[in-house]
């Protein structure tokens, strides 16, 4: 969980708070992701009250989720591609803000109500539409007109819906059918579909565990594609550990870089 999450209008660098306090361990993948996908919806979240009127930005203190700040938006859309138990979908609940709105895609009914658990618990599955679907569909889901309930908040900002931060933790869902796993061609048909929908700014974080049958496959075409977007629109980084003997994993961010002045 990120430390500063909390405050709406905080523009932490990314190198802030990073390390344990007694220095035992680097930061984990995981860390790394948090800190990136929280840091572009803080930003987004400034922008927000940039735009609000003088004294309409409150504090929400008491919840421990960011966004009792009311102003015109846009507000941050998210995704989370693979919701299994509802961290990383609960994670950006709390982050998006009061008006803003995660997409949260799985494909297994279990790992869509265990979500749903979760949020519920957390009091905050009102900022969350749950998609009991691939995230290959993720484009029909998002764009299509009617893809959130109509009480959903989702005429504040642009349309098709620029997002702002993406989850992916890929692989099977641990504790449950290891067979169902993510797979290289739906996985890159949701990043295809995904990158023209980015906001400036926006990050896309992909947590990739190649340890699975195909999860090697998987990665190594995520690294094709990736590799060849232009450096100019795009900054595409790996983090990996060099010596980690089991279970490889690596984590793959990917900035969108604003739009030339
Ligand atoms: C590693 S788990 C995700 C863990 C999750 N992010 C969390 O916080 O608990 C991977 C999930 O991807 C789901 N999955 C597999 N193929 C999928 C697809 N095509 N679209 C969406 N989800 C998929 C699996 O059902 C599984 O729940």
């Amino acid at each position: 969980m990120t430390r500063f999450g909390s405050d709406a209008t905080a523009r932490p660098g990314p190198c802030m708070e990073l390390f344990g306090c007694c220095g035992d361990e680097l930061p984990t993948l995981r860390d790394l992701s948090q800190q990136a996908v929280a840091h572009a919806l803080a930003c987004a979240l400034a922008d927000v009250t940039a735009h609000a009127p003088p004294g309409a930005v409150t504090d929400d203190a008491s919840s421990g989720a960011s966004g009792a700040v009311t102003g015109n938006g846009p507000w941050p859309v998210a995704v989370d591609g693979t919701a299994g138990n509802g961290h990383d979908t609960l994670f950006l609940a709390r982050l998006v803000g009061a008006r803003g709105l995660v997409h949260a895609f799985d494909v297994q009914p279990r790992a869509l109500a265990r979500t749903a658990e979760r949020l519920a618990s957390a009091g905050l599955e009102e900022r969350v539409v749950l998609h009991g679907r691939g995230h290959e569909e993720l484009a029909a889901a998002l764009v299509a007109p009617r893809a959130a309930p109509l009480s959903m908040p989702v005429g504040e900002g642009a349309w098709p819906p620029r997002v702002t931060t993406a989850m992916f933790n890929l692989g099977f869902l641990p504790g449950s059918d290891r067979s169902v796993t993510t797979r290289s061609e739906t996985t890159l048909a949701a990043l295809k579909a995904l990158l023209p929908l980015m906001a400036p700014g926006g990050v896309i974080s992909l947590h990739v565990y190649a340890g699975h049958p195909g999860g090697a496959d998987e990665a190594a075409a995520l690294d094709r594609h990736l590799a060849e977007l232009d450096w100019d629109r795009w900054q595409v980084a790996r983090y990996e550990f060099a010596n980690k003997p089991r279970n490889p994993e690596r984590l793959l961010l990917v900035l969108r870089l604003p739009d030339p002045a």
